[in-house]
């Protein structure tokens, strides 16, 4: 049994309606890069839109300017979009100058923050001194991309799940997740939050399947597809 939360990462409006009626995942994040693929133009209107159909279920919404006032002011104004609304900044700027004043500030002005674009242990130490028990706050490790580099993020994950707890008591959410296996692994590892794409989602249901019955299942995938294409070999 998953302890662990699922959370839908994306900015379809219908994927995210979909999760959210479905039951499948606690929470939703975002951010600019999934916005803009999904074409979206106008950030708060969507961001208004969404809130209207998921007014109860933790959502992030990340700031996109670069120098640390705008991104300051920009945050109070993404809280007051609703209750559940969590602002997503990231650990950095673009000239990789630290974003740890500006989280304190606003952990101090009591925002429910989500810390983003986390790959190091001492990103997440660093955080975790100025985020508080006392406001909910998300810490988002992106394990996937600390795989893209060769490194297994296991190890991370949990010294990060360890820290936090003792500390902030901010939740420990893995990001970037490649794989089904990573919903499994960061369960184990003490992750409370994972984000998952919807092809993730949807294997899910494969949990516990029998390797001998879907080993089966791949050879009736190949039959299938060559008699589909009319494949023929002279013999
Ligand atoms: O929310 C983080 C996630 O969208 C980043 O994923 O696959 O670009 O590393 P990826």
């Amino acid at each position: 049994m998953l302890k662990i939360k699922l959370f839908a990462d994306g900015a379809n409006l219908d994927d995210m309606l979909a999760a959210y009626q479905g039951g499948v995942v606690q929470g939703f994040t975002t951010n600019p890069t999934l916005m803009r693929r999904a074409g979206v133009m106008d950030y708060e209107s969507f961001a208004r839109e969404v809130l209207e159909i998921i007014p109860d279920r933790p959502i992030s919404f990340e700031v996109f300017a670069d120098d640390f006032e705008t991104m300051y002011r920009q945050a109070l104004q993404i809280n007051t979009w609703g209750e559940n609304v969590y602002v997503k900044i990231p650990i950095t700027n673009t000239k990789g100058e630290s974003a740890v004043p500006l989280i304190k500030r606003l952990v101090g002005d009591g925002i429910k923050l989500n810390v983003t674009a986390i790959l190091t242990l001492e990103q997440v130490q660093a955080t975790n001194r100025v985020l508080s028990p006392m406001i909910p706050s998300v810490v988002s490790v992106f394990a996937g991309r600390i795989a893209d580099t060769g490194i297994d993020p296991v190890p991370l994950m949990t010294a990060a799940a360890q820290m936090l707890r003792i500390e902030s008591k901010a939740e420990l959410l893995w990001a970037s997740p490649r794989e089904v296996l990573n919903v499994y692994q960061a369960d184990a590892c003490g992750c409370d939050i994972i984000t998952a794409t919807n092809d993730i989602l949807k294997k899910l249901s494969m949990f516990g399947k029998d390797l001998d019955e879907l080993s089966r299942e791949t050879v009736q995938m190949f039959y299938d597809d060559a008699r589909k294409a009319g494949f023929q070999i002279e013999c």
